[in-house]
């Protein structure tokens, strides 16, 4: 007897399908980009403004030389790039070569692992210790993203550790190597950061007591602060021009620290059009997040970016997300508010994120919209 399958039925089994993943899809071998990732033509990368699209070169900034005579000068610069792009390099970063290379190399060996061995970390809560997922907002999403990614929260690690995937057997002595390096940079960035946006600032002589006091806080706050580590995976894709990795967003943190390797994907959202920053083998690509625009009062800018997915090489990155605790309000620092620069937002805090984000899909700047005051 013939059984007739219901319509429905089957668009509902090619639904789970999707919600299983890029890397599995690309591993069944698809020559065609189903219709689940087909964007509308509008938000295709291919649309006639990103014909013009070119590589952006990035301001430098060297770490080292911050540490040097030359502090004053590079804080100009880092307060230049953070005002006009939100965007920069960090050279000279001080993370070894091996605990990056470990990194990347253990990240790729992950995805490598047969789909059931991924699964075991694929929940839909944001809150877990450990999530496996696909697109952007996997819930939400109606046209699906072509990623995957593992995101790790990283503190406190000996809470978080147990929790991280056991294969690869190295997985969590890698990662919480990296991640710790990359915390003690984030902490010594965001002292300079603070300090940068003291500068042009020194005139001012009313509450400077009570903003001194909100410079400690900050920095305080951001060294018990949340940790998100995402490793994203793009493999190949058979029609890179109807889709993308990731749709225009912004990230939610103070600061984001990215790891890509030597594959092109990443773009950002540069004087109206879309540009695409070449992989700098030596350096990170450090943004300026939501929450940093908030406590500079939009002095700083949190910029949009994207990923575009290419058809021949499989594409790894790392992007982690640092802020304050959860329950931490954050508010425009005193310092940089006056009669001249009215507050430009309202107090908000990383939990009133979360609720936004799992309420409605968190694309462009829509959380940071909503925390302007008119
Ligand atoms: C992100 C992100 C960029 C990339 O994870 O938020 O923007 O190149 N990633 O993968
Ligand atoms: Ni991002």
């Amino acid at each position: 007897m013939v059984m007739k399958i219901r319509k429905e039925d089957y668009a509902a089994s090619l639904e789970s399908e999707y919600q299983k993943g890029v890397m599995h899809l690309s591993e069944t071998g698809i020559a065609k980009l189903p219709k689940k990732y087909v964007l509308p033509a509008s938000e295709r990368p291919n649309d006639i403004v990103d014909q013009q699209a070119s590589n952006l070169k990035l301001p430098v900034i060297d770490f080292a030389e911050l540490h040097g005579p030359n502090r004053p000068q590079v804080l100009k610069s880092l307060a230049n790039a953070c005002e006009h792009y939100g965007f920069f390099q960090l050279v000279n970063h001080g993370i070894s070569g091996s605990v990056i290379r470990n990194m990347m190399d253990v990240s790729r060996r992950f995805f490598d692992l047969p789909f059931e061995e991924r699964h075991k970390y694929m929940n839909p809560n944001m809150y877990s210790p450990v999530r496996y997922g696909t697109s952007f907002n996997q819930t939400k999403d109606g046209v699906f993203y072509w990623r995957d990614f593992l995101k790790l929260m990283c503190y406190p690690s000996s809470e978080m550790l147990p929790h991280w995937p056991s294969s690869p057997s190295d997985f969590r002595n890698l990662a919480v190597t990296y991640a710790n390096e990359n915390k003690c940079l984030f902490l010594k960035l965001m002292e300079a950061i603070v300090e940068s946006l003291r500068l042009g600032n020194e005139k001012k002589t009313t509450e400077d007591d009570d903003g001194d006091e909100e410079e400690d806080n900050i920095l305080r706050e951001l060294e018990d602060g949340s940790q998100l580590m995402v490793v994203n995976c793009y493999p190949p894709c058979p029609e890179p021009q109807l889709t993308l990795g990731m749709p225009p967003h912004s990230d939610y943190g103070f600061l984001t620290l990215l790891l890509q390797d030597q594959v092109e994907g990443l773009q950002i959202h540069f004087e109206g059009k879309w540009v695409t920053i070449a992989p700098n083998p030596n350096s990170l690509v450090i943004n300026v997040g939501d929450h940093l625009e908030i406590f500079s009062n939009g002095r700083y800018k949190s910029a949009l970016h994207r990923v575009m997915v290419n058809s021949i090489k499989p594409r790894i990155s790392l992007a982690s997300l640092l802020t304050v605790p959860s329950e931490t309000v954050i508010r425009p620092w005193r310092k940089l508010v006056d009669e001249a620069n009215p507050r430009r937002y309202m107090d908000t805090d990383f939990a009133t994120f979360l609720k936004y984000v799992s309420s409605r899909e968190p694309k462009k700047k829509n959380f940071l919209e909503s925390r302007k005051l008119t």
